[in-house]
């Protein structure tokens, strides 16, 4: 990426501090081989075995606490994710021009890009994206009333040949994961452990082969800026290197998140905040990028469909006592007005979900 160019600069107050080894812990390590033992999850009793209940109260207090979690013994075959690894980094370590052969633009939302933006400012990473099913079908427009749709692709670059096989077998495994966590959450609101399944026929979500380059100035710049993720649910595997961190909720500071091997990373995303009408909160985080090392990282989106609308589930809302905090909003006219302004930096902040808050 070369020299750096202002638009990488984050404004002082959003500037990382960099005090390596340093890792508060406290984000919440949870074993889910209770899961993998148990056959099915179906309904809400209080006749799942031990096991399960207790790990059920454990992503309660995870989801409540922290908004962020790391999971073991979570079923996806870490063979798999290492042979994505390597392909990963073979198409990273291609020319750029070969890169650009697959690269998205605003016909094609899918495939590479190397100038995303989060909140206006540019990050330090390259990507590659790919929807889980293909094709993926998304709003055309932002008009409230316009009903037309576009249908997503995912676009393969020739070079490495197995990364097209490798996605699509990574998609299936780290999937399955993605619907017993959904699963363990539902329980976790109280409510029958395929209440939310429904949301994800027709999913939008995503994986994103992330790449972090060596950053000559890791203090001015970040690899991701500050955000929030949109969707339900992140599942995401890193390598070793590390550079997440997460704002804790208890006092707003920058927590680094352990890399520990052959765990994922789990974090509650906005509508997941929408339907537990706050009980669970996503939280904000950002990637801290370092001199010496590239990083690589490999988010999945768990999105629902397009047409659904988001709003607080009605078992979790009462009029009296616990009425609704937000308004409902189209979750594809949001994933696309989010879209559209990680592409380019714009002049206004983007589009978040306190704006379907419901004053008090
Ligand atoms: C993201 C994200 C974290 C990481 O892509 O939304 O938060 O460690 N990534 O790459
Ligand atoms: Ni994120």
């Amino acid at each position: 990426m070369g020299e750096v160019d202002p638009a990488f600069i984050q404004a002082i107050e959003h500037r990382p501090k960099i005090i390596t080894g340093l890792e508060a812990g406290g984000i919440p390590l949870i074993d889910l081989s209770p899961l993998l033992s148990s056959d099915s999850l179906e309904g809400y009793s209080k006749d799942h075995p031990q096991a399960i209940l207790d790990l059920v109260e454990e992503i309660k207090g995870a989801c409540r606490d922290w908004g962020f979690f790391q999971v073991i013994n979570h079923g996806v075959p870490y063979d798999l994710l290492r042979r994505l690894q390597t392909a990963a980094k073979e198409f990273f370590d291609l020319p750029l021009e070969e890169k650009r052969k697959v690269r998205r633009d605003e016909e094609n939302p899918l495939g590479y890009y190397d100038t995303e933006h989060t909140k206006n400012v540019r990050d330090w990473k390259e990507v590659f994206d790919f929807v889980v099913d293909d094709p993926t079908v998304i709003p055309l427009s932002l008009e409230p009333d316009d009903h037309r749709v576009r249908v997503m692709n995912n676009q393969w670059p020739e070079y490495p040949s197995d990364l097209r096989e490798l996605c699509e077998e990574y998609s299936r495994a780290v999937e399955k994961l993605a619907f017993n966590l959904l699963n363990l959450i539902s329980l976790s609101l109280g409510l029958p452990a395929k209440r939310l399944n429904d949301f994800f026929k027709d999913q939008t979500s995503f994986i994103r082969l992330n790449h972090y380059p060596p950053c000559p100035t890791p203090h001015l710049a970040l690899g991701v800026g500050r955000h929030k993720d949109a969707g339900a649910l992140t599942v995401l595997a890193t390598d070793d290197v590390g550079g997440l961190e997460v704002k804790r909720k208890t006092d707003g500071e920058w927590i680094r998140v352990k890399t520990i091997p052959e765990s994922y990373i789990i974090n509650v995303g906005d509508i997941i905040q929408v339907w537990s009408n706050d009980r669970y909160e996503s939280v904000e985080h950002r990637v801290v990028v370092n001199s010496e090392k590239e990083r690589f990282s490999i988010p999945f989106f768990f999105n629902p469909s397009h047409y659904q609308m988001v709003k607080p589930l009605e078992e979790l809302v009462d009029e009296e006592k616990e009425p609704a905090r937000y308004k409902e909003y189209s979750w594809g006219k949001f994933f696309s007005a989010r879209k559209l302004s990680n592409f380019k930096k714009l002049t206004v902040e983007n589009l978040q979900i306190t704006d379907f808050k419901i004053a008090k």
